[in-house]
């Protein structure tokens, strides 16, 4: 027997989408004009779908390169040299290191500069307040926990793209992740010349290979059983808005991995009228599809601003 609400269900996969607007526009409405647009859409809303890219933890304050990745990663540029490589955080993830104890030599100190000892929360605690007394959801391509140390609660999170705490199977041979906090702290310590002791190389408890850090870079990206949890609970949340006064916030989503947020929120919005969709981006990123008309607003200016400003307008003050 077909269950009555089947034809309503909506899941991740069929969420997402690889095609991009055809005709995107940057909108030349007033900058408080748009503030005010967002904030009526925010208001008139009953549900939001927060969407987080890599330019919301940007925005927040996190740094990856200059100054920052010199003061924090300047061993490693003394052992590899100034390459390409070593000039930022997700380019160091990349290099082509030589042995096991010198990947997590590097890796323990990334994951922990980026994740567990990252913390820029002042401005996701702003945005959070905004949405009181509405249904929140956050979709997020970041795996540095922001949101979740702001105070939202990790039921209301699903981050797509893995976490900077966690790893598993380089080769992805059994459906877990192992929470690595603690062991990144021992390798940190006890590094040498960029190396971590040979016994403190991670091992996978099933087949004995190497291990790798549970961030989606390629097909043996594991989604553990917390991971299909979360995405349960959005495709629930989704199904549940997707024909109620919904409102899309996307906050620095921007060309890198646009199929997971930015192309299926443009998707949503023109497959339903009753959703509308805010744009926050710097430059081009801010540009939002001309047929969405007065139901998207694409506001080109930092986060820090545009954010506190929407939150105001929200609150009254
Ligand atoms: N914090 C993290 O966890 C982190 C950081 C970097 C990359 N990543 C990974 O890399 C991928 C990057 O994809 P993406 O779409 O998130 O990033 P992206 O680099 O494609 O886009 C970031 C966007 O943020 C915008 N932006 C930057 N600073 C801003 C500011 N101050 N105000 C407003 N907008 C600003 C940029 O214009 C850009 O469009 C993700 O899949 C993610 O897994 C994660
Ligand atoms: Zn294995």
């Amino acid at each position: 027997m077909l269950c009555k609400n089947t034809a309503n269900k909506l899941t991740f996969n069929a969420f997402l989408s690889g095609t991009p607007a055809r005709d995107y526009i940057m909108q030349d409405t007033p900058y408080d004009e748009q503030i005010s647009q967002a904030v009526k859409m925010i208001n008139d809303a009953d549900y939001v779908l927060l969407g987080a890219g890599a330019g919301m933890s940007t925005a927040a304050g996190a740094q990856y390169g200059g100054k920052f990745f010199e003061e924090h990663f300047g061993e490693f540029q003394k052992i590899y040299g100034k390459n390409p490589y070593m000039q930022d955080m997700y380019s160091a993830g990349f290099y082509p290191f030589p042995d096991q104890e010198s990947k997590w030599g590097l890796w323990s100190r990334l994951a922990l500069t980026a994740g567990a000892d990252l913390d820029v929360t002042p401005l996701h605690k702003t945005l959070l307040d905004a949405f009181e007394g509405k249904k929140l959801f956050l979709l997020s391509t970041n795996a540095d926990h922001q949101f979740e140390k702001a105070g939202l609660s990790a039921e209301q999170i699903f981050a797509t793209q893995g976490s900077y705490n966690l790893i598993q199977c380089k080769r992805g041979c059994h459906p877990k992740t192992y929470n690595a906090v603690e062991r990144f702290r021992e390798m940190d310590a006890a590094r040498r010349n960029g190396r971590i002791p040979s016994e403190m190389v991670p091992k996978c408890p099933v087949c004995g290979g190497d291990m790798a850090m549970n961030l989606r870079v390629d097909d043996h990206f594991v989604e553990d059983a917390a991971w299909h949890e979360a995405e349960h609970r959005f495709g629930v949340f989704l199904s549940e808005a997707q024909d109620k006064k919904l409102v899309l916030l996307e906050l620095g989503v921007g060309f890198n991995t646009p199929t997971i947020i930015r192309f299926p929120f443009e998707k949503l919005a023109r497959e339903h009228e009753n959703i509308n969709l805010i744009r926050l981006n710097v430059g081009e990123g801010a540009t939002v599809p001309a047929s969405l008309g007065e139901r998207a607003v694409g506001i080109d200016a930092d986060m820090a601003k545009s954010i506190t400003d929407i939150v105001s307008g929200v609150r009254g003050d």
